[in-house]
This record gives C-alpha cells, structure tokens and sequence, in this order.
C-alpha cells in the first residue's frame, strides 16, 4: 500500500460522473460520503462541478473562497474544508474549480500539487463533477483511480454514459467502471438498465462493468435536496439511504488495496 511522506495511507479517489446531466450525480455524491463516514472513514467530497454550486446548495453552505482564489493567491487549500458531519468533510469548490484547459500547464501542477496536499489525511476521496466529457470532467476522471459512472433509465442517459465510458477508456485507458443505476422503479428495471449497458460496453469497447447499486426514484431524495439535509441524515431508513450505504459498504475495501 502506498504511503504519503506523512506515513499516512494514500487515499482512494474515486470520481463520480455521468455522460448527461441531472441523473443523480450530486445527490449520490453527498450521501456515499456521509454513508462511509458513518462506517468510520475519513472522506472527502470535492465539488468538481465547475457551474452550479450543487453541492453548496445541497447542503445548506454559503462559501467565500473558491479553489481558484485560493490557486491564484497561494493560500493553504486545507483552510477551504468544511466539516459537514464527523469525517465528512468538503472541498466546496463549486463556483469555483478551475477550468483546467483555461490553466497553463503550471497552474494545472500546482492544482494537482495542492490537491494532493489536502487529500492527505483521508480514507476516501469523492469528486462530485459536471456532467458530459468537459475537460475537468476528464481531467479529475484520470486523477481518480476510481470511475463511478451515475445513469438513469432513461435511454438518452444510456447513450450520454456510453459516450463518456469510451472516451475514458479511449483515452486514458480506464477498463473499470462501477456504474450506480439510479432513479429506477425497481430493482429488477435497475438490472436490466445494468444487463443492456453491459451487453454495450461489452460489445464495442470490450468492458465489464461492475454493478456499484441501483437506488430507486423516491421522494427521499427530492425532500433532501428541498431541505438542503442529505437524506441518508433526514431519513436514514429509507430505499435510498439503504441502497446507498449498500454501495458505500461494497466500496470500502477499496481503500485497503493498493
Ligand atoms: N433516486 C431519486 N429519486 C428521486 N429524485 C431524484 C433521485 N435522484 C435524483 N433525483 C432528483 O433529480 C434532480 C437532480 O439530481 P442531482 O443529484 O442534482 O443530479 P446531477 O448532480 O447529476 O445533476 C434532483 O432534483 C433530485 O432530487
Ligand atoms: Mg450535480
């Protein structure tokens, strides 16, 4: 396993994505960060989402700096952490990330310098991004060693997800996705969504997928983001909170293996 120079265990980064926007990323973001904080890891959620301040919204947050002040001013990037709830901390860099082709190719080291600095002292690392193939979608995609690829039923979801799994794969030569099949009516449609877009992926770019959860369409999540209160805190015991700390226990032996 591999080691910082502090002789604390690297973190596992893993980045959330979608080929259209709208399917969940955010919300799912939020809630595998709290549902793995509450398994006792250190986590934290970057807002790679360069438009909107989803992830501010969601939780309630007013922010005053932004990475690229704090990129363009020198200042420690560990200041800009919020505690959302005990080992879940926040990179709210909302309204704010860099757009990484904007960057020289100095201002892109230095990012990536300052980035590793803050991810230091934690377990997991969880980037919310934009959707489609943006270049900060593909840039924090090939910094994570970990692609989880959010769709919804919806065909054109399909096809947007298929789009941005080859571009990674063509690219950078990603062969593994955990895709989340989100907003499903059942668990059997969730299945088959997964089963098509194996049969897919399989097919044209020769990638096995792996099957990270499916969470149902419920009003859990609507409500969450009505009261800015992550549902796994609001309402623990529901479909979605139970699907999501399902996917969030597959997921932490990722942070044993190297
Ligand atoms: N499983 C779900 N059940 C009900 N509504 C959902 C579900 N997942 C997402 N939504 C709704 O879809 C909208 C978009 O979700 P969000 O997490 O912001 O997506 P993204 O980050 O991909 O744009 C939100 O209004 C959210 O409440
Ligand atoms: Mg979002």
């Amino acid at each position: 396993m591999s080691k910082s120079s502090a002789g604390q265990t690297a973190p596992r980064i893993i980045c959330i994505s979608s080929g259209k926007g709208g399917v969940g990323k955010t919300s799912m973001a939020v809630n595998l960060a709290v549902a793995l904080a509450d398994q006792g890891k250190r986590v934290l959620l970057i807002d790679g989402d360069l438009g909107l301040a989803n992830v501010d919204i969601l939780l309630g947050l007013n922010t005053r700096h932004t990475l690229q002040e704090t990129v363009e001013e020198g200042r420690d990037p560990a200041d800009l952490l919020v505690e959302i709830v005990p080992g879940f901390s926040l990179l709210p860099a909302s309204s704010g990330v860099p757009e990484m082709a904007s960057l020289t190719y100095e201002e892109q080291a230095f990012l990536t310098e300052m980035l590793d600095q803050v991810i230091g002292g934690f377990d997991f690392v969880l980037v919310d991004t934009a959707a489609g193939i943006g270049d900060s979608v593909l840039w924090f995609n090939r910094w994570a060693s970990e692609n989880i690829v959010v769709l919804s039923p919806d065909p054109t979801a399909l096809t947007d997800a298929y789009a941005l799994i080859k571009v990674l794969a063509s690219r950078y030569n990603r062969r593994r996705f955990h895709l989340v099949i989100n907003s499903v009516a059942s668990k059997k449609e969730g299945v088959a969504v997964f089963d098509n877009m194996s049969k897919v992926l399989g097919t044209f770019l020769k990638i096995t997928p792996l099957l990270l959860g499916t969470v149902p369409l419920d009003r859990a999540v609507s409500n969450a983001i009505r009261t800015q209160k992550p549902f796994m805190l609001a309402q623990p015991d529901s479909r979605p909170s139970l699907a999501v700390a399902s996917m969030a226990s597959s997921l932490l032996p990722l942070a044993a293996t190297p």
